[in-house]
């Protein structure tokens, strides 16, 4: 048994949007399966298809057996849980549909009280965010109304929105009706083991703490590859291209985990405090700057991807190179490369540390060859690595790089959880460390649209397919 979790009931919007049948669904039965969640909850299903409550089940229960891992889909306990779930059918867009809601609420809290908080999920398209809240305002479901001692939360997917001047309308319309200690903007790349660990990597360690700053360290290389194209997200992509859609969220995420000063406690605030000061401090990239940090790329063959304009000008790859300008990082590069249908699927963080000041072993390049590195894979292997140089044996003095390595999957037995289970957990607990604060969302946008807009007229270079995409001159 975990935390402690008071009941509610669980509203996921968009419930037959992909996510929800591949993730969202599929990680709530195996919280109850762990006996994660509380005791008593309910989930309510909404999206626009005329099915009852029964259908909706029969459609959960398909996607829970199809998507959920490992062997713990035994029938008896998926209909249990299948139970707990009810459907209301409603128009996102018109105001009607809440008021059955908030029935189809009201009859369940009627028959249990205990039921009676709500975390509302947002698992639906961008464009309809300000509808649903303004809906749930209407029809008296607002966060800020919560009765009594009882909460009200709300999960909101990215894109949170789509530049700086979109994110701050949508907050505009999320703060009228949530205050932000109800508001959990998900990134799920802050769900992950690893992701997670960077934090108790840094500041629990006494042996590399002292050596992560501008004095010890040469560079930071962070890359978020994946081996395959935008698969059937045509339209979406078209409106995103890669910036939005990883460098702004996953790809700043990252890098402010490795950057950020240790916070003064573990409250949610502490921590995003510091990463909050690393977006603050990162060098704005301008018209003048910008063709010698930033190279975008397109794959061959995207322009003939469905739902893809033939002269489509939207990046699918990216190298930048940012820098931190504070007393910790000053001068010292963070490269980060990200891309769709590159040479393998990998995120990982390399942190290479400088060379020694005389190198009184050969080879000549033995610097770079065998430079000290820690080397954090985040997928598809969840590895802690340590590079450095050693005697090649044999009679001459030369180095030759080894590696020290920490396993997740070899150190620890336990069953792992996903991201998103991980993340739901902490939204029912109310806790939003490993979620993004309107400060951070406003910040990272803020070096994301200058780059856009100081690249506006600038064409992607073409890549192969599987290939590493165009170089960025270190
Ligand atoms: C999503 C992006 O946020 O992250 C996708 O929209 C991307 O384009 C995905 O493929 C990557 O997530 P993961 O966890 O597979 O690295």
């Amino acid at each position: 048994m975990g935390r402690h979790l008071d009941g509610f009931i669980f509203v996921l919007f968009g419930a037959e949007s992909d996510l929800s049948s591949r993730k969202l669904l599929p990680s709530l039965y195996k919280l109850a399966y762990w006996k994660q969640l509380p005791e008593k909850y309910r989930i309510i299903g909404v999206a626009r298809s005329p099915v009852d409550h029964d259908g909706f089940r029969a459609y959960a229960k398909e996607s829970i057996l199809e998507h959920a891992s490992g062997d713990v889909v035994e029938s008896g306990h998926l209909d249990m849980f299948c139970e707990n779930l009810y459907y209301a059918r409603v128009d996102l867009t018109k105001a009607e549909g809440y008021s059955l809601l908030r029935e189809e609420i009201d009859r369940i809290v009627m028959s249990d009280p205990s039921c009676s908080n709500l975390l509302f999920y947002l698992a639906t398209p961008p464009g309809l965010a300000p509808h649903i809240i303004d809906n749930l305002d209407k029809a008296g479901l607002g966060g800020k109304k919560g009765a009594c001692n009882q909460w009200r939360k709300i999960v909101i997917e990215k894109p949170y929105g789509f530049d700086l001047k979109s994110a701050r309308d949508l907050s505009a319309i999320v703060g009228k009706v949530f205050h932000e200690e109800q508001i959990y903007r998900i990134d799920h790349y802050l769900g992950k083991e690893p992701v997670q660990n960077i934090l108790v990597f840094r500041f629990s360690n006494g042996m590399f703490e002292p050596l992560w700053n501008r004095q010890f360290i040469d560079s930071i290389d962070i890359t978020i590859a994946e081996d395959f194209g935008i698969r059937t997200r045509g339209a979406y992509y078209e409106k995103s291209g890669l910036l939005r859609d990883i460098i702004q969220n996953h790809g700043l995420q990252l890098l402010a985990a490795i950057a950020m000063e240790p916070p003064v406690d573990l409250s949610a605030d502490a921590v995003r405090d510091e990463k909050e000061k690393v977006f603050r401090s990162l060098r704005p990239l301008t018209k003048e700057t910008v063709s010698d940090n930033v190279v975008l790329g397109q794959y061959e063959g995207y322009r003939k991807e469905k739902n893809v304009a033939p002269r489509s000008t939207v990046e699918t790859f990216a190298s930048i190179r940012w820098h931190v300008d504070n007393w910790r990082w000053k001068d010292v590069p963070f490269f980060m490369k990200a891309g769709k249908n590159l040479a393998k699927r990998v995120t990982e963080i390399v942190i290479t540390f400088k060379c020694p000041p005389q190198n009184f072993f050969g080879p000549p390049e033995s610097c770079n060859y065998t430079a000290n590195q820690i080397i954090i894979q985040i997928q598809p292997e969840e590895t802690i690595a340590v590079r450095f140089g050693t005697k090649r044996p044999g009679k001459e003095l030369v180095t030759d790089p080894v590696f020290m390595k920490f396993d997740y999957k070899t150190s620890f037995e336990h069953e792992k959880m996903t991201p998103y289970q991980r993340l739901l957990l902490d939204a029912m607990a109310g806790d939003q460390m490993h979620f993004i604060r309107q400060d951070a969302v406003e910040s990272s946008w803020l070096v994301v649209d200058g780059i856009r807009d100081a690249m506006k007229d600038v064409v992607p270079e073409p890549y192969p397919v599987h290939s590493w995409g165009p170089e960025l001159k270190r």
